[in-house]
């Protein structure tokens, strides 16, 4: 009886040990996912990240926030002059921030003001970015 019961439960066992260990590994999948989207695709830092004075990134604020290197070239009341900080999201839960790059929309249902793009991610890619950019927490 006893061996049976060691029997049905090993595999039990085992498989939860696979699927608890399994999951550290999706969350960086995850996390590389974002990365490229956030990095390769959707050009984030272009805004986001500030420059020095010949134009490069400044090592050590990626993604902190910047003043825009530009502004609209005909009067545009509704415009933002800078890039808020992302790294970390610190202003959005992460659904609240999958929401913002699924449909652009704020979690007070407000829309972003320009240039910040109105993504429209997929449920997918919208995950994976924000996994990327809460993992940037500090
Ligand atoms: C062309 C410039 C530009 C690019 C590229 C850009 N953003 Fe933005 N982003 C902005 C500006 C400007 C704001 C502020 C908008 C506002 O005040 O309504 C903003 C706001 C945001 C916010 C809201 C933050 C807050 O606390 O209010 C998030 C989140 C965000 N951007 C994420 C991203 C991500 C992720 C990417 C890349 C996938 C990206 N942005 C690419 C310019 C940009």
């Amino acid at each position: 009886m006893k061996n049976l019961l060691k029997l049905l439960l090993t595999p039990a066992v085992l498989l939860t040990t696979v699927a608890l260990s399994a999951q550290p590994d999706d969350r960086s999948g995850l996390v590389a996912r974002g990365r490229y989207l956030v990095e390769n695709v959707g050009m984030c830092a272009d805004c986001h990240t500030p420059r020095n004075e010949r134009g490069e990134f400044i090592a050590g604020l990626s993604l902190m926030g910047a003043p825009l290197g530009f502004a609209p070239s005909f009067p545009m009341p509704a415009w933002a002059p800078v890039a808020p900080p992302i790294a970390g999201l610190p202003t959005m839960t992460e659904a609240e921030a999958v929401r913002f790059m699924k449909e652009g929309v704020r979690p007070n249902g407000a829309r972003p003001l320009p240039p910040m793009p109105e993504f429209r991610f997929n449920e997918a890619d919208a995950t994976a970015v924000v996994a990327y950019l809460k993992s940037l927490a500090r």
